[in-house]
């Protein structure tokens, strides 16, 4: 699996996401209070773009009239037709067994560890009679 840094965590706060196009898919990336989650961009239901979604929360009831607000912030609503996606699982609120949207594994890595592992790929130039010849 290739590697694609999406970016700083000190550029990345809580409560913000990140689109981010890696193997040609759009992926968007949740900061949900400092624990990353990442989803396909694409909604299953007409292709909204879940970047562009308010991310919300639920309201649960345990009695008539006993309602709560929880999980702020953990819930994206698409922004074409208002389908839900629990961001945690990408499953949908409504059908959350039959609909829901691919997860991609995303976490932090330490700088140091990532320069050793991220090389540019590198190629031998050389200069012949005026010339410059890339060798790939
Ligand atoms: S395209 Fe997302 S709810 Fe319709």
């Amino acid at each position: 699996m290739a590697k694609h840094v999406v970016a700083a965590v000190a550029d990345f706060p809580p409560g913000t996401r990140r689109l981010v196009e890696a193997e040609e898919r759009k992926i968007t990336v949740f900061n949900v209070r400092g624990e990353f989650f990442a989803l396909n961009d694409r909604c299953p239901h007409e292709g909204g773009s879940l970047c562009a979604g308010k991310l919300t929360g639920l309201v649960i009831a345990k009695e008539p009239g006993a309602y709560e607000w929880t999980r702020d912030g953990e819930i994206i609503r698409c922004p074409w037709h208002g389908w839900e996606f629990d961001v945690r699982t990408g499953r949908s609120q409504c059908d959350p067994q039959k609909m829901r949207v691919r997860l991609y594994d995303v976490h932090v890595e330490h700088g140091g560890e990532l320069a050793e592992e991220l090389v540019a790929e590198t190629f031998p130039v050389t200069v012949e009679n005026d010339y410059v010849v890339l060798e790939i």
